[in-house]
């Protein structure tokens, strides 16, 4: 491992296999403006969802030795893949919090039904993820504990949106084609979409278009500032569609709010570090799809032995 030269200030940190992570970071950093952050993209071991379990664990787990080195509060796993199998060893075996996206998002998604005129046991979900998200069963496991129905879950793996997004393709008639070969087939009952992969947040437009046109609903995007309509046609109650940053901003919220008060003002200094693990140029542009606040200059550092 290479550990920067210059130690941070106190921060909270975030971490994916690439940038997709930028949208749960972005989503705080809108919030939060001065929050001290760090970002690390282990991109030359992406991308994740298709690797198997012990390689995703290994791989988070250096992640978060990475930032127990650097005066990391907090540690956000900005990543479904790795959330899905490898948070719970990480918060054994780490001193510092780690929080992972499944938990509150599939709160979120509780609430959206509980919300709805359905009752929740009737409430259908798809959730959307990479290949290993999606086998790993574990959102299933957690929105069971929620009330949500078993077989009310309908879940696709989608790893095609992934480079679609990296490359800047969405939206697009390459993401359309995705959409149709991906969600052809999901049923027209369906209340919420999770958006369980931290890259489709950018395809929400590619998304909402092509479910609005196929079930006639509108469709509606939650976000931590308030509902967005992302396609305003057709009638009948709204789908909405769910991505993981409300989630995230409530255990960031809640672990801010912890602190005394003049531990937590060192937590506010306006720093941002960024480091990826390979191609720092190239990371950078790429960086740029997923959000539209500086990322500053990215430094490569490596990661494990
Ligand atoms: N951002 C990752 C996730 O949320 C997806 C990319 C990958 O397969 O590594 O699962």
């Amino acid at each position: 491992m290479t550990l920067p030269l210059v130690t941070p200030l106190p921060n909270i940190a975030f971490f994916d296999s690439g940038q997709g992570g930028f949208t749960v970071w972005e989503a705080i950093r809108m919030r939060l403006p001065s929050l001290n952050t760090q970002y690390l993209g282990d991109n030359a071991r992406y991308p994740y969802g298709n690797k198997g379990e012990q390689t995703v664990t290994r791989y988070s787990s250096e992640a978060a030795y990475f930032f127990s080195a650097l005066g990391a509060g907090l540690i956000v796993v900005a990543c479904g893949t790795a959330s899905s199998v490898a948070v719970q060893s990480l918060q054994r075996v780490f001193r510092i919090p780690v929080v992972g996206i499944v938990e509150g998002f599939c709160e979120d998604a509780a609430s959206v039904l509980r919300g709805s005129e359905k009752n929740r046991s009737e409430g259908k979900v798809a959730l959307l993820g990479t290949r290993f998200t999606v086998s790993s069963g574990r959102f299933e496991r957690e929105l069971k504990t929620r009330g949500v129905g078993e077989g009310s879950v309908w879940a696709r793996a989608c790893p095609l949106f992934v480079p679609l997004v990296e490359e800047a393709l969405v939206p697009g008639p390459l993401a359309d084609a995705a959409c149709e070969l991906y969600l052809s087939d999901m049923p027209a009952d369906v209340d919420v979409v999770m958006l369980a992969c931290t890259h489709f947040p950018r395809l929400e437009a590619s998304i909402g278009k092509f479910l609005g046109q196929k079930f006639g609903r509108p469709v509606v995007a939650r976000r931590i500032d308030g509902d967005v309509v992302v396609h305003a046609g057709g009638e009948g109650a709204p789908l909405y569609l769910l991505e993981s940053s409300r989630g995230i901003w409530k255990a960031v919220d809640a672990f801010l709010a912890e602190q005394t008060p003049s531990v937590r003002e060192n937590y506010f200094q306006n720093e941002t570090r960024v480091y990826c693990t390979d191609a720092p140029a190239r990371f950078t542009e790429v960086a740029r799809v997923f959000t539209s606040l500086p990322v500053g200059e990215v430094q490569e550092v490596t990661l494990g032995v």
